[in-house]
């Protein structure tokens, strides 16, 4: 049985670094527009409190690629689930997820949408869990980074659960 253990970020420290992200990438793309592709699922709720933060005008569209399933084990497998509906020819990109672990759905993704022409292809990433990474991505604007546990909440789940919680948490089993 699994249940929630110890709270790594609250939403006050969440908002705090959201926002240090947000200013980051509004410098950066002052006088741009910009694409914000956002990975589902987990990256919905980053995205919606980013997005509202960017102070550039952006649209925002969805990728899914799925890499978990509903384990807590990685299966390795990426597969997209469901393609972005907006071409991104010349436009600036940037790539927003909730948490980079092996990086391989990153790595998958960059190289799907690089070959589509964009003119900057960029990633925002919440949590950082570098001591798993198995293929070196770029992360031009990264947030906390976290050791090698299972985190929920804020839109990560476990199984489909906790992706409602408005902190991150450790997930732990239950004796
Ligand atoms: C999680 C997370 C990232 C990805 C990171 O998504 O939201 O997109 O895994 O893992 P990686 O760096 O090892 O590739 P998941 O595949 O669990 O799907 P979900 O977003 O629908 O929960």
């Amino acid at each position: 049985m699994i249940e929630i253990g110890e709270i790594l970020f609250d939403e006050k420290a969440i908002a705090v670094k959201v926002r240090e992200l947000a200013a980051l990438v509004s410098r950066d793309y002052a006088g741009k527009e910009l694409v914000l592709v956002s990975i589902l699922k987990g990256a919905v709720v980053f995205t919606a409190d980013f997005m509202r933060l960017v102070d550039v005008p952006v649209t925002v569209d969805f990728i899914c690629a799925s890499s978990y399933g509903l384990s807590m084990e990685s299966s390795r497998e990426i597969r997209i689930k469901k393609d972005l509906d907006t071409d991104i020819r010349g436009k600036e990109v940037l790539l927003v997820d909730t948490i980079v672990d092996t990086g391989e759905t990153l790595a998958c993704l960059i190289k799907k949408l690089s070959e589509r022409g964009p003119a900057s292809l960029r990633t925002v990433a919440l949590l950082d869990k570098r001591s798993r990474r198995t293929v070196d991505v770029p992360i031009e604007y990264r947030g906390y980074e976290i050791p090698d546990q299972f985190v929920v909440g804020y839109g990560m789940d476990c199984g489909e659960r906790f992706r409602n919680l408005p902190y991150i948490a450790v997930v732990r089993q239950r004796q």
